[in-house]
């Protein structure tokens, strides 16, 4: 078996290095999740080398922004920090965009984020017109670097091209990725993501709780067997194998699994310090042919 650790990865040409692995908080604020279990996910999380954030305006109506950046605050160690801004049909002014992003920048209690996301390309806006305003606001300096989310090839290209002619790189696409959601390899995004150096991070790296537990049968419950099977003998987990697959897929992929508990971070950072063999990842790829 080979033992090789992954180190932190570019967000494109933006110059921002993150760790391979992040961590989402769509969750958090949500019902039943208490301040203190996300101050100690986050703890967690930074002890284990683990440092990139992600989260959105969207996400619990702007809590999980805020719970975000008042455990980043409380923490005081360096992080990198994304959120997302949401094209709403009723969104269509550049002062729409600048109030979306001033009241994420208030509620994260933050000058600037590191990485700033239009979160999905449906709107009657074309892509073009926001991505001259995310540009817009790295002039200002409320924004480091630029990314979409849920884009297909030609919204990428289009989106690169329309940031390029204000000399401001296209550093992330977000999309799901996981053994159980294998598109990007058939759409061409993860291609062009090499193509273009640009990041993609992997949004639902653990198939929203599908690879952990829950009752499942035929093709499913294969991958479970394969996850479990080489986690078993490697003394890992289930979960670790799933990210440590991502991993794998190399530089441009970035996984984010979403965490409101400590244990589950502390554990998901621990697929950084090893690499699957390929054996392994053939196993896997075999196991996962028929689901995604
Ligand atoms: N751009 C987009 O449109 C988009 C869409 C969806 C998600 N996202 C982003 O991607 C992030 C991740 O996606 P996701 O949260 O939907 O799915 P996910 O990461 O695949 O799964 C998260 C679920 O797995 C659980 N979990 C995490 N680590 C675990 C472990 N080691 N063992 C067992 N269970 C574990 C979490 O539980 P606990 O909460 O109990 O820790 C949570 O219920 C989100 O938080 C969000 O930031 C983006």
């Amino acid at each position: 078996m080979t033992t090789e650790a992954f180190g932190p990865r570019r967000l494109g040409t933006s110059g921002i290095e993150v760790s391979a692995l992040g961590v989402g908080t769509n969750r958090w604020g949500g019902r039943g999740v208490a301040e203190p279990d996300l101050a100690a996910t986050l703890g967690a999380s930074l002890d284990a080398g683990v440092s990139f954030f992600d989260t959105a305006e969207v996400y619990m109506a702007g809590r999980s922004e805020r719970l975000l950046g008042r455990c980043c605050r409380k923490d005081g160690r360096p992080v990198i920090l994304a959120s997302k801004f949401a094209p709403y049909p009723t969104r269509l002014v550049g002062a729409q965009f600048t109030r979306a992003l001033d009241a994420t920048l208030r509620r994260m209690g933050r000058d600037s984020i590191d990485l700033y996301y239009l979160h999905f390309p449906y709107s009657l806006v074309r892509i073009e017109t926001w991505m001259d305003r995310m540009a817009g606001a790295v002039g200002s300096g409320k924004v480091r670097a630029v990314g979409v989310s849920n884009c297909n090839v030609s919204q990428m290209r289009r989106a690169k091209d329309a940031l390029g002619r204000h000399g401001v790189p296209l550093a992330a696409n977000q999309v799901q990725y996981s053994l159980v959601h294998r598109k990007p390899e058939r759409d061409g995004v993860l291609a062009a993501c090499r193509e273009l150096d640009v990041a993609l991070v992997a949004y639902r790296p653990l198939g929203g709780g599908l690879l952990q537990g829950g009752s499942s049968s035929g093709d499913k419950r294969a991958l479970r067997d394969a996850l479990a099977l080489i986690a078993g003998k490697r003394g890992v987990t289930p979960s670790q194998v799933a990210l440590n697959w991502l991993l794998c897929q190399d530089a441009p992929v970035i996984a984010i699994p979403g965490a409101t508990k400590a244990a589950h971070a502390t554990e998901n950072a621990g697929a950084i310090a090893w690499r699957l063999d390929r054996e392994e990842l053939a196993v896997l790829d075999k196991a996962s042919a028929q689901l995604s």
